[in-house]
C-alpha cells in the first residue's frame, strides 16, 4: 500500500571511513529521529566520493564501514531505505538532465566547490567536482522528499536543488517536489577543536581538532582534553568571544540532553580543565558502544551487503518512475517494448 507519510532523503560520503562528530550531530542523528514520522531514504554517496581520487579497495571498505556506522547510530533498515548511490543508476542519469539546466556561473558560485578546488589545486580539480552539487540535486529530486536533513555546509546545495526543481517545473510542468533543508540550529555546525571558528571537517589541516567516532577512545579523550579554549576563565556560551568553550558546551549539551544553561551553572566558578575532563568522559561513553556496534555490523559483511541490495531495490522503486517522468517531460522518446 502506498504510504501517506512525507519523505526524507539524505546522504553522506563514504570517503573518510570514520564519521566525525560533526557528521553525527549535524546529520546522522537526525536521520535516526526522522524515521519515526517520515519515510526515510539514506544514501552512501559513493559517486560523490570519486570527485577526488580514491583508492578503489579503500572506497569499498569505507562504504561498508559507513553503512555499519549508520546502522550503529540507530538507522533501522526495516524502517529506512539504506542504499549505495552507485547501485541506483537513475542518480547519474537525472544528474545529466540537471546539468543541462544549470548555469555555468550558477555552478561556479558553489562555495563547497570553491573550497574543495582550492584544496585540490588546478591539476586535481575535476569536472566531476564542479558538477558535484548537480549530482546532489538529482539525488534529492529522484525521491520527491519534503525534507533534507543536513548540516549548515550543505544548505547552498539544497538551495540549488530548490532552484532547479522550480526551473524544471516551470519549463516542463509540475514534476518535482521542491524540498527544504532540515537543519537544526544547535548542531548545524560543529567546530574544530583546535580551530573553533572553522567547521569540523575530515580534511582539516590538523587531525588534532577532528573527533573521529571510530578512533581509539583514549586518543579521542586526549584530543578533547587538549582542545583550544579561550582567554579568560569563565565557562560561558558566547560564540563570538569564546568560540572554543562554546563549541565544547554545545557538544556536551547535545550528547547528554542537558541544556547549555544547565552546564553553565554546573561549571560556574570551575576551570576549563574540569569541563574538558568531563566532556572527554561524555564522548568516550558515547563512542565506546557506538564503535562496538559498528564492529558487529562489519563482522558480517554478507548481511551488510544484503541490506544495501534490498535498499537499492526499494530506492529504485521510487527513483525509476521519477526519472521516467522527467525523461518524458524533456521529450525523450520512450524505447519501444
Ligand atoms: P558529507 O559527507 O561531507 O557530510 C555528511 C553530513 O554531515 C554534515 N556535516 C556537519 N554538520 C555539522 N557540523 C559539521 N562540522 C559538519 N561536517 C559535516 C554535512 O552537512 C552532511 O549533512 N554532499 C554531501 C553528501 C550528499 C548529500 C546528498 C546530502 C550527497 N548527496 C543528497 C544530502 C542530500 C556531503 O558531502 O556530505
Amino acid at each position: 500500500m502506498a504510504s501517506e507519510r512525507s519523505r526524507v532523503l539524505s546522504g553522506i560520503q563514504p570517503s573518510a571511513g570514520s564519521f566525525h562528530l560533526g557528521n553525527y550531530l549535524g546529520a546522522v542523528r537526525q536521520w535516526v529521529s526522522l524515521q519515526e514520522s517520515y519515510d526515510t531514504y539514506y544514501m552512501l554517496a559513493d559517486l560523490h566520493a570519486i570527485t577526488v581520487a580514491q583508492d578503489p579497495e579503500a572506497l569499498r571498505t569505507n562504504t561498508r564501514l559507513s553503512a555499519a556506522q549508520i546502522l550503529a547510530a540507530g538507522v533501522d533498515p526495516e524502517r529506512s531505505v539504506l542504499f549505495a548511490q552507485s547501485h541506483v543508476p537513475e542518480h547519474a542519469e537525472l544528474a545529466w538532465v540537471m546539468n543541462c539546466l544549470t548555469g555555468f556561473g550558477e555552478a561556479s558560485r558553489m562555495t563547497q566547490f570553491k573550497d574543495k578546488a582550492a584544496k585540490q589545486g588546478a591539476e586535481g580539480t575535476t569536472v566531476g567536482l564542479f558538477t558535484y552539487p548537480v549530482l546532489q540535486v538529482a539525488d534529492i529530486l529522484l525521491y520527491q522528499p519534503q525534507q533534507v536533513p543536513v548540516g549548515e555546509d550543505q544548505r547552498q546545495h539544497v538551495e540549488l536543488t530548490r532552484d532547479l526543481a522550480e526551473r524544471f517545473n516551470a519549463r516542463y510542468g509540475e514534476t518535482f517536489v521542491v524540498p527544504e533543508a532540515y537543519i537544526l540550529k544547535e548542531t548545524a555546525k560543529i567546530y574544530d577543536l583546535q580551530e573553533p571558528t572553522a567547521k569540523m571537517s575530515k580534511s582539516a589541516a590538523s587531525p588534532k581538532g577532528l573527533v573521529n567516532l571510530m578512533d581509539e577512545p583514549k586518543a579521542t579523550a586526549k584530543k578533547i582534553r587538549s582542545a583550544v579554549t579561550d582567554t579568560g576563565s569563565e565557562i560561558r556560551f558566547d560564540r563570538e568571544n569564546k568560540p572554543g568553550v562554546s563549541n565544547l558546551l554545545n557538544i556536551y549539551a547535545n550528547l547528554t540532553g542537558l541544556t547549555v544553561q544547565a552546564l553553565e551553572e554546573k561549571y560556574q566558578g570551575k576551570l576549563y580543565g574540569a569541563l574538558k575532563t568531563d566532556l572527554a568522559d561524555v564522548v568516550v561513553d558515547f563512542v565506546t558502544p557506538f564503535r562496538d556496534r559498528t564492529r558487529e555490523y562489519l563482522d558480517d559483511p554478507a548481511t551488510l551487503d544484503k541490506i544495501l541490495a534490498a535498499g537499492a531495490e526499494k530506492a529504485r522503486e521510487v527513483a525509476s518512475p521519477t526519472l521516467t517522468a522527467a525523461y518524458d517531460k524533456v521529450g525523450f522518446l520512450r524505447p519501444a517494448r
